[in-house]
């Protein structure tokens, strides 16, 4: 026995919650859509958890950021999906799918079927124990993917002021956890194995403007070591980690953020999968016409620069949604995916985008001992990436129109000289 549905979206976070007003926008019938998520909250806008929600003034309680209140739409609340006929289906873990019988089971036994699936899993924080190390049941270490995570994270915060709390990583989840943990009064140490923080998008140069930054607030780097084992005490709480290098840092406690790996274990040996993702076309179709992918788990071509990426961005879950919807909604009307790379962060006072690709050479610009400095990247003579922190609405936008653009580029010295103005007239 079981429910069967036209459309199932598999996974309950940003890209679902999008994709749900973007069905309502386009006139789903009641009862013709369910979301299904391993997780007890309706979909919300995750990189709050690492910002507002962990703030110990003015918190963003979790109601304030359900989805879709990052693009200035509705916050969908359980109200919005019960007014709208959308079957939520919360707690749910989904523990196999058989695509060509258009079916999925959940973990207490129920097949729920479908017409068409939107697979909308995102990704899971990758283990430490996965690099041979162990300890992560520990009571005060930390990983921060959803909701659960963050309380936890929130609670220890609270336990530990004063306290010394070990950050391992230096990609975005070490940085601006890093951040909250010293507005939260907490002595922060990052360790990471890289040269610089943030090394997948930032040059050396830019690295070096936030690292000071974090220095100045009183956080310690220790680079290119990573961590070897903890000292676990009699109550299950790591009291210290070892690094390779031999030393020891003190810890009451630490958060771990070594990356991630798309969900994509159900679909394995049934859909075709590429740069560790479900691999799929323009509209977001996967190799089953009837299964569609978006957001983090979705492998889709990057027009712009003719390969397919997999983004761990947000931006991109939102639209990858969107799309998805639309081309299910209306297949022939509907273009191919046609997506400009967008990240961005916000970190103490500090924030920036990035648009494009970082590849090729690296023009730098601005006032690096001040507040407003970017960057732009040049592959094959053409534009490819910007990068701008402290920019204003309008500075942003005309970064993102000329990355769009690609122009050709004769003169790396004249782009410098020229800096942000570059954009703003292109
Ligand atoms: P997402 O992870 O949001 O949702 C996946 C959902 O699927 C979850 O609800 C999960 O429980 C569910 N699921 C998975 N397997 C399942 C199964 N078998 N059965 C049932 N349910 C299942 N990006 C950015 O551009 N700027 C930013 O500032 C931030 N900040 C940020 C902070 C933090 C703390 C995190 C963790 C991430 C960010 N990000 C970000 C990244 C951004 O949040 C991310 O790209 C999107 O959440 C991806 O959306 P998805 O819907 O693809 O996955
Ligand atoms: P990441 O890929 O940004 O960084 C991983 C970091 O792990 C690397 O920078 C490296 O320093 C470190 N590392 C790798 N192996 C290690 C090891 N053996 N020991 C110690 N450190 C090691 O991943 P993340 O920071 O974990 O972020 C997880 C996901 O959340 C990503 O998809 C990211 O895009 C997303 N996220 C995005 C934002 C944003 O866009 N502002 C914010 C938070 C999270």
């Amino acid at each position: 026995m079981g429910r069967a549905f036209v459309y199932v979206i598999l996974g309950g976070g940003v890209a679902a919650g999008y994709a749900a007003l973007e069905f309502t926008k386009r006139g789903v019938s009641q009862g013709e859509l369910c979301i299904i998520s391993e997780e007890s909250v309706a979909p919300y806008e995750r990189p709050a958890l690492s910002k507002g929600f962990l703030l110990p003034e003015a918190r963003s309680p979790l109601s304030s950021f359900h989805t879709c209140v990052g693009d200035n739409e509705e916050r969908l609340t359980l109200k919005w999906y019960k007014e709208h006929g959308i079957e939520l289906v919360l707690g749910t873990r989904i523990k196999s799918a058989d695509v060509r019988r258009k079916t999925l089971l959940t973990a207490a036994g129920e097949t729920i079927s479908y017409k068409i699936l939107i697979i909308a899993t995102g990704a899971r924080a990758l283990k430490l124990e996965e690099f041979g190390v162990s300890g992560s049941d520990a009571e005060n270490v930390c990983y921060l993917r959803d909701y659960n995570d963050a309380n936890r994270i929130l609670n220890l915060m609270q336990s530990c002021a004063g306290g010394n709390a070990v950050v391992i990583g230096g990609g975005y989840i070490g940085m601006e956890c890093a951040a909250s943990l010293v507005i939260n009064k907490i002595n922060v140490t990052m360790v990471f194995p890289e040269a610089h923080c943030m090394a997948r998008l930032f040059t050396p140069k830019i690295a070096s403007y936030y690292e000071d930054y974090y220095k100045s607030k009183g956080v310690q780097f220790i680079k290119g070591t990573v961590l070897s084992s903890f000292d676990i005490d009699s109550n299950g709480k790591v009291t210290a980690v070892n690094l390779r290098d031999g030393s020891q840092l003190p810890a009451d406690m630490v958060v771990v953020g070594i990356g991630i790996r798309p969900n994509t274990s159900l679909f394995e040996g049934q859909l075709t999968l590429d740069k560790g993702g479900i691999k799929v076309n323009g509209k977001l179709q996967s190799s089953n016409s009837s299964v569609y992918a978006v957001g983090d788990v979705a492998a889709f071509p990057v027009k712009l620069f003719g390969e397919t990426r997999r983004l761990e961005h947000v931006d991109s879950a939102r639209k990858t949604a969107r799309h998805a919807v639309a081309a299910i909604m209306e297949h022939e009307k509907t273009g191919e995916f046609d997506y400009l790379p967008f990240f961005y962060s916000r970190i103490f006072t500090m924030s920036w985008q990035f648009y494009g690709d970082n590849s090729g050479e690296v023009v730098h610009f601005g006032d690096f001992s001040g507040s407003t400095f970017g960057a732009y990247w040049v592959s094959k003579g053409h534009l490819v990436g910007s990068f701008l922190e402290g920019g204003t609405k309008e500075e942003y936008n005309a970064l993102a129109k000329a990355t769009r653009l690609k122009p050709a580029i004769e003169d790396l010295a004249e782009m410098e000289r020229q800096g942000l103005s570059f954009a703003l007239t292109v």
